[in-house]
């Protein structure tokens, strides 16, 4: 059984004083059945952990460096984010993909390092809408994932997340149908390289434009144990629907 998996990104929003949504969220939904993760700034992480401790919610970073420490001005390692009281890092975000060139042979590095930290990685993969227009979102999927997954992967600390990149922050959403097509094509890439009972046990996410509205319909898809949510990650009553949906799926 894969337990749901509801993590925010919280991208570079945030400081100290927003913190109490957090604990609007954890009031509202004081017992999910669903693990609950907010992945903050790095600034934001130790202050969250020490004051949610006893919170139904963990913590993660949104990058990390490869290396463990040296002279990489402005980064955080995996085991910085760790002593912050991180338990994920969400790798290879498309944002991080576009806007810093990251490729997946770093993002593999990146990964190799998380799960050497012992933190679980979510590593992020998903088409541009060219992409999908000229029928390549299954060989681009898979590309990245040969690419970016390293060989250490276990449903144990490592999550992958499907997220196209025209559904982010755009308010558009795939198909039912195209959200499975792309996710049985992922669980079977997984049993394929890991065999069956790694490949199983991965949780696939979904993200791009989720909120409480079509959180439903999504989690209803076979393969999808749960989301990826940015903007909706930051209201409280939105995430938590969101929760709420997911947990309901759990059913
Ligand atoms: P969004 O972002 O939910 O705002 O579309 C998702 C993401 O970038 O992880």
């Amino acid at each position: 059984m894969r337990q749901k998996l509801a993590a925010g990104n919280w991208k570079m929003n945030g400081l100290v004083s927003d913190l109490g949504m957090i604990d609007t969220l954890t009031s509202a939904h004081p017992k999910p059945s669903s693990e609950v993760l907010l992945c903050l700034p790095a600034t934001l992480i130790a202050p969250a952990v020490q004051r949610f401790a006893k919170a139904p919610v963990s913590f993660g970073g949104q990058d990390c460096h490869a290396e463990t420490s040296g002279a990489f001005t402005g980064d955080v390692s995996a085991a910085m984010l760790k002593d912050a009281g991180a338990t994920h890092v969400i790798l290879g975000h498309s944002e991080r993909r576009t806007a810093y060139d990251e490729q997946d042979d770093a993002v593999r590095a990146k990964a190799q390092a998380v799960t050497a930290a012992g933190l679980t990685a979510i590593i992020c993969v998903g088409e541009s809408l060219e992409d999908r227009e000229a029928a390549k979102t299954l060989d681009l999927i898979g590309g990245q994932m040969s690419g970016s997954i390293p060989d250490e992967a276990t449903g144990g600390n490592f999550v992958l997340a499907y997220e196209p990149i025209w559904a982010i922050g755009t308010g558009l959403t795939p198909t039912m149908d195209q959200i499975a097509e792309v996710h049985d094509f992922m669980r079977a890439q997984l049993e394929d390289r890991f065999g069956e009972g790694i490949g199983q046990s991965v949780r696939l996410l979904y993200g791009g434009s989720v909120k409480p509205a079509n959180a439903d319909e999504i989690f209803a898809v076979p393969n999808v144990d749960g989301a990826l949510v940015g903007g909706a990650s930051l209201k409280a009553e939105d995430f938590g629907g969101i929760v709420k949906a997911l947990d309901a799926a759990e059913g």
